[in-house]
Order: C-alpha cells, then sequence, then structure tokens
C-alpha cells in the first residue's frame, strides 16, 4: 500500500506539466476523482479552463502492483474515443490531446454531470438517458463495421487499434475467472446443484466464443451505468471510460448496460423505490427500441432484420445474464449492492440469481418483454417500504 502511495505522489508533477502544456498556463489546483479501479484521473484546473486527463498505470490499481496491465490500453482508448466521438456525434467528451509517453490523455471536462451510477443509487432519475444509449449503440454498429470504407470512419480502425492485452483482460476476468470451478465450493449462496453448474460453464462458454470471434462493430467494451455521464439540469448524456474498446459483437456492449439496468431495478425494488423501478423499466424499453429503430438504416430486407433482431435478443439475453453473474462473483462487484443494508442485499443478490438463471438457460425470448420481464417485479408487500423507511 505504501509503494502504491509512493508511485501515486511520484506522478503529480508529470500531471502538472502536462496540465500546463494542455491550459496555456499554471495550473492552480489539481483534484483526484478516480474511482481507484484502474487507473487515476484528475481535474487540472487554470485560469484558462479545466481539464480531465486520465493516467493510465501499469498495473491494475485496485489489485496492486502484482498485477500488471499495459499503459498501452490508453492510446488505443484515445483512438476508440476519437472514433466513436466521430460516429456518434455529442455523446462523447471530446479528446484534446495524448501527452509524448502516452500515458496520459486530456479530455474535456463535463461540468455538471456525475455519473448514472450514482444518479440511481441516490433517486435521481433523468428522463431520455436510455433512448440516447440505444441511438449510441446503433450509431456505433452502423459506422464502425469492419468492412471500414462503408462505415464513413476514415481510417480503419480494426487495423490500428491494438488493445490486444485489454481484450484478454476482459476475457479473463469476465469469462473465465468468475465461472472457475472454486466459486461453486466458496459460495454456498450460489444454490449450488449439477444443473446449475452446468448451465453457468456453458453459459460461459457459449458468450466467450461470441466475443472472441464476432467482429460486428468497435464496441465500447465496458458500458455499464459507471461509464454514463450525465447532467440532470441541462439532461447531457455523454459516455465515457473507452479502455476496453474491442471488436466484438454488438449484443455484449447491449447486454453489459441492460444487466447494470436490471441490477439498479433489483436494488430499487429491494428497497420499495416504485418510482425507481418504473423509471429503470422505461430506460430498458427506450435502450432496445432506440437501437431497434435504427436497424433499417443498415439493413434493407425487413425478414433479415426480423431475423437479426430475435438473434440479438438471445444473445443480448446471455450477456446480460454473463455480466450479472461476474459482478456478483468476480473481483469487480457493484455500488448498487455494495451499499445495501446486509438483508436487502441478501434479497438482492437472490434475485439477481433468479435473473440470472433465466436469462442463462431460457429458450429464445420472442419479445423484449419476454426477455427483461423474466423475472416480474412488483411491490406486493407495502411493509417493506417502510421497512425501507426506518433503516433509512
Ligand atoms: N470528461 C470527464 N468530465 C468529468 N468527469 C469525468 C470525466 N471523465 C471521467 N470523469 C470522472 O472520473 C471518474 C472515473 O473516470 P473513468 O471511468 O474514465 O476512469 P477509470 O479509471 O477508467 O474507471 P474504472 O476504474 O471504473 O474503469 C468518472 O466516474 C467521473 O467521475
Ligand atoms: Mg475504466
Amino acid at each position: 500500500m505504501e509503494k502504491l502511495a509512493r508511485v501515486a505522489d511520484d506522478q503529480e508533477p508529470e500531471v502538472m506539466s502536462f496540465g500546463r502544456a494542455v491550459l496555456g498556463g499554471r495550473v492552480h489546483s489539481l483534484e483526484e476523482v478516480s474511482h481507484g479501479n484502474i487507473n487515476r484521473i484528475f481535474i487540472a484546473r487554470a485560469e484558462a479552463g479545466e481539464v480531465v486527463i486520465k493516467m493510465a498505470v501499469p498495473f491494475v490499481r485496485k489489485l496492486g502492483l502484482s498485477s500488471p496491465l499495459t499503459v498501452g490500453r490508453l492510446q488505443s482508448e484515445a483512438l476508440a474515443l476519437q472514433v466513436h466521438s466521430l460516429v456518434a456525434p455529442g455523446l462523447l467528451p471530446q479528446l484534446l490531446s495524448l501527452d509524448p509517453t502516452k500515458t496520459m490523455m486530456a479530455i474535456e471536462y463535463l461540468r455538471g454531470h456525475s455519473d448514472w451510477r450514482e444518479q440511481l443509487g441516490a433517486g435521481i432519475y433523468v428522463a431520455g438517458v436510455g433512448s440516447t444509449l440505444g441511438l449510441y449503440l446503433a450509431q456505433i454498429m452502423r459506422k464502425t463495421r469492419p468492412d471500414y470504407p462503408r462505415s464513413g470512419v476514415p481510417v480503419d480502425v480494426a487495423a490500428t487499434l491494438g488493445n490486444i492485452a485489454m481484450r484478454s483482460f476482459s476475457e479473463n476476468v469476465i469469462f473465465v475467472a468468475p465461472f472457475s470451478k472454486k466459486i461453486w465450493t466458496s459460495r454456498p449462496s450460489l444454490k449450488t446443484s449439477q444443473d446449475v453448474e452446468r448451465i453457468a460453464f456453458a453459459l460461459a462458454e457459449r458468450t466467450r466464443w461470441l466475443f472472441t470471434t464476432r467482429r460486428d462493430c468497435l464496441l465500447h467494451g465496458d458500458l455499464h451505468t459507471g461509464a454514463v455521464l450525465v447532467n440532470p439540469l441541462s439532461s447531457s448524456i455523454k459516455v465515457i471510460d473507452l479502455e476496453f474498446a474491442n471488436y466484438g459483437p454488438v449484443s455484449f456492449d447491449i447486454g453489459v448496460i441492460l444487466a447494470h439496468l436490471k441490477i439498479a431495478q433489483i436494488r430499487a425494488h429491494v428497497l420499495g423505490d416504485r418510482k425507481g423501478m418504473v423509471y429503470l423499466d422505461q430506460q430498458a424499453q427506450d435502450l432496445w427500441h432506440g437501437f431497434l429503430r435504427a436497424l433499417p438504416d443498415i439493413f434493407e430486407s425487413p425478414a433479415w432484420i426480423e431475423r437479426l433482431t430475435e438473434q440479438l435478443l438471445q444473445e443480448t439475453s446471455w450477456f446480460a445474464a454473463m455480466e450479472l453473474f461476474r459482478r456478483t462473483h468476480g473481483v469487480f462487484p457493484v455500488s448498487d449492492l455494495e451499499t445495501l443494508p446486509a438483508q436487502h442485499k441478501r434479497d438482492a443478490e437472490e434475485r439477481i440469481f433468479d435473473t440470472w438463471l433465466s436469462w442463462a438457460d431460457a429458450p429464445s425470448p420472442r419479445t423484449f418483454d419476454d426477455y427483461w420481464g423474466v423475472v416480474p417485479m412488483t411491490l406486493k408487500d407495502p411493509a417493506l417500504s417502510t421497512q425501507f423507511r426506518k433503516i433509512a
């Protein structure tokens, strides 16, 4: 820990000097706002304004110096940020500069924005986030397809991106580690049975295969609710944190974000927050239908669009299941669950487990409602909300 702190202190002069170069004058304050999982994030302020500086360190901060991670990820993130900004204008912060060592980048500071996950946790429900994300995903699918001369992006991103190390980091963290054999012995809460084990391993193999072999478009790669910044006053919505950007199936990004909306909804449910539950239903619906609305701009044949929609819904269900599983059994848990009182957390985990099982193993969902509402959630017990008020 001491060594980590030393690494941190040693780096600040570099960040100051990069900030000075970008802002064109003395940096009068440097505020670190990192969550501490992977990188260091600073807000540098000068007379001329303020910028965010993202710095890649050569290890996973949450896991420490023993978990090395290439700093080359920052260059890939910068490229992905530029490409996504081009194909989805106005939906991402602007990249301002990459430092000569390519371990720091300066990006537009999104004043007044905070992360969607925090807002959901605090009962701040801004309209329009789901439909904006649906549009974002559709634009990515349409304009970053690997046959780049047809996509409109003026570089062959597939050839220049790299980010191989982050792809294998993702593969390990998502599809391998959380499904390791020892989970079944160390987590009695998993209601272990041979059937559940069989379903989990089949899901892991299937989703890993899809993730590693398909190349629909340049994915965000880690599109959870903490990667979406929202300004509640202006309703501005921005997507950040593309360090896991890679080519893959679009259903991966859709499944990941929907899994996080489901976790947030389950949290709202166990807390008796009816408004939050309805809001999250709406955002999930808007996201999916916003995405689908754009398919006729990409493909011409209605019969193919119908077929593809069914296929994507099935894959989305699997990827969402996988994300639920890894966020409840992997090394990167989510604050939606971690901040719940113990009994509520247990209730939420039970519901997540039931949803996971249905998503992982259900026959092909025919409609979005079949998929999303697979474990019905209604507040039948008014005592639940009274109970929460007492705890709060
Ligand atoms: N452009 C921005 N404007 C304002 N705040 C930002 C901006 N970019 C990042 N932040 C703040 O920094 C936080 C972390 O940013 P980011 O997710 O890019 O870092 P990270 O280290 O990759 O995080 P993680 O460990 O979750 O992967 C965000 O939640 C947000 O609070
Ligand atoms: Mg990140």
